[in-house]
């Protein structure tokens, strides 16, 4: 069973500046609601009881948000307002799922996951990165299904243009499972489209197993200059640790760039 997400949100979001100078760019609003609960929702849905949130003191105000309490509940005594009451119970409901790991320093995604390491209670668990949003089908849900028919660590995966190969996760096929599962024998972080050794992409989504916090103590900075979690997976499947690649079949909208961040406010509103 998977229980536990973790979610890293310690990273600075230059690809959002200026908004992110003085904003978290997971609580910028996509059609009317922060990004950041879009990816709570799917946890939510898939089963997860507990999210843990890796943050830093520069985001401090996503903490915030999930505790401000006192102003709420002043706010419901003046106005007693239904809408803010609705509001204010779905916050609640949230922070009673969450904990939060710090990580004051981004040094990378693998870092963000080490952070978590002590809180992490069983053998597999999901990491959802909040700049990838999947919609119309929960991504999550189906990864954990391929999860327990493989017994083995998934993650999603979208096919790319050649061309963008240098902006992903790449993976090294080994054989198809089925029509969306393919097993894998490798994964790459960002190789040029010359490098490339396909042209299926790593989305952000992944049911990692425990036995990464060891390989993640011993990964070092590559790609610039960051901890990657692609190092410590291609560590794992050296020592035969069985990884999928699980295509999709939701919609996926990039929000960590200003391009796809406009246009995932387009897309939501169609739906
Ligand atoms: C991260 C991962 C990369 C993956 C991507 C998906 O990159 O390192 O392997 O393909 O997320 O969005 P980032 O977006 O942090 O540069």
């Amino acid at each position: 069973m998977i229980k536990q997400a973790i979610i890293p949100l310690a990273g600075l979001g230059t690809r959002l500046l200026p908004l992110t100078s003085v904003f978290a760019k997971e609580l910028l609003p996509i059609n009317g609601k922060p990004g950041l609960e879009y990816i709570i929702e799917e946890c939510i849905e898939a089963g997860i009881t507990e999210i843990i949130f890796i943050i830093s003191k520069k985001k401090m105000m996503i903490k915030n948000y999930f505790y401000n309490d006192k102003f709420y509940k002043n706010l419901i005594k003046k106005k007693n307002d239904s809408r803010i009451i609705t509001e204010y119970n779905k916050i609640l409901k949230y922070k009673k799922m969450i904990k939060f790991v710090y990580q004051n320093d981004p040094k990378g995604t693998g870092d963000a996951v080490l952070k978590t390491k002590k809180l992490i209670k069983d053998k597999y668990f999901l990491m959802l990165l909040p700049d990838d949003l999947i919609v119309k089908k929960n991504c999550s849900k189906s990864m954990i299904v391929a999860h327990n028919k493989y017994k083995a660590s998934v993650m999603a995966s979208m096919t790319v243009s050649k061309k963008t190969t240098s902006r992903w996760g790449i993976y090294k096929l080994n054989k198809k499972l089925n029509k969306t599962d393919f097993l894998i024998k490798g994964v790459v972080e960002k190789p040029s489209s010359k490098e490339a050794p396909s042209n299926k992409a790593v989305i952000g989504r992944y049911i990692l197993p425990k036995s990464i916090f060891k390989k993640l103590e011993k990964t070092m900075p590559s790609k610039g200059g960051e901890i990657h979690i692609t190092d410590a997976i291609q560590s794992l499947i050296n020592d035969n640790e069985k990884f999928v690649a699980h295509n999709f079949l939701g919609k996926y909208l990039d929000c960590g760039t200003m391009s796809g961040y406009i246009n995932s406010s387009k897309e939501i509103s169609k739906l």
